[in-house]
């Protein structure tokens, strides 16, 4: 890949007003399809990338960054190609945890990662437990993540809570969704990017996206840099947000 000229981000910081930006990471395989390379080679560069916009998310002072690594429907993908996603995001958290830490981030996962093999479950669990007490911005990566399942999921944490006895039906609100989904701490969802030319949100963060601003870029995700993100930040910043006001 050709090397890039590093934009200059402090002029954005903090005009952008963004506190979460999430990202649908699409693209990986035509990215690699266009260069004759295999699927994974597409994949390692989308880590590449995953690298480069975590270190802008940052400097552009981001309080939260929310990743879609592998959703739950991802394992209709070849077994193979499974295996190279899953030894990609092992050895993403083996190799850059220390920087991660270094700068104050906090590492997250969402979804139902602890499906996943228990080595790669005991693995998250300790970089999260390592980077919690951390106060710089926090990185979230979606892993075994689909927005019905974390849905049925609080659907059923605040059903078992109202056979408990512990809270009454009529009173459940959307402060307690909020608290029951996966992404309780972590500020509300500003804007949600998708590359690669797709217009849909393929079951990501579906209730938190209600009033969130979407952003389609034709980009493939192993091409998205600091760069394409201002770029995101200054149309998100252009927007006038109501949130069903006037
Ligand atoms: C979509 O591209 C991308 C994915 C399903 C996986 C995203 C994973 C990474 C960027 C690498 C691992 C992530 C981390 C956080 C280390 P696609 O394969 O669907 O592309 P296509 O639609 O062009 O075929």
């Amino acid at each position: 890949m050709a090397s890039q000229a590093k934009p200059d981000l402090s002029s954005a910081v903090p005009a952008h007003g963004a506190r979460h930006v999430a990202i649908i990471m699409d693209g990986n395989g035509r990215w690699a399809k266009k260069r004759l390379l295999p699927r994974i080679a597409g994949h390692r560069a989308g880590v590449e990338a995953v690298r480069r916009v975590a270190r802008a998310a940052r400097e552009l002072q981001l309080e939260c960054l929310t990743l879609y690594a592998f959703s739950s429907e991802n394992w209709k993908r070849p077994a193979s190609e499974v295996a190279d996603l899953m030894g990609l995001l092992r050895h993403f958290i083996q190799s850059d945890l220390d920087e991660f830490h270094a700068n104050g981030v906090r590492l997250r996962i969402i979804g139902d990662y602890r499906a996943l093999d228990p080595s790669l479950v005991s693995l998250i669990e300790d970089a999260m437990a390592r980077t919690a007490a951390n106060s710089g911005p926090i990185i979230a990566i979606a892993l075994n993540y689909g927005a019905q399942d974390e849905m049925l999921r609080a659907a059923r944490m605040l059903a078992a809570r109202a056979a408990a006895g512990e809270i009454a039906a009529q009173d459940i609100g959307v402060a307690d969704i909020n608290a029951a989904l996966d992404t309780a701490d972590l500020p509300p969802l500003d804007l949600l990017i998708r590359t690669s030319g797709e217009q849909r949100l393929s079951n990501f963060m579906l209730w938190q996206a209600a009033y969130a601003e979407l952003y389609f870029t034709d980009m493939l995700w192993p091409d998205f840099d600091a760069k394409a993100l201002m770029k995101a930040l200054d149309c998100f910043r252009s927007r006038d947000r109501r949130f069903g006001g006037r």
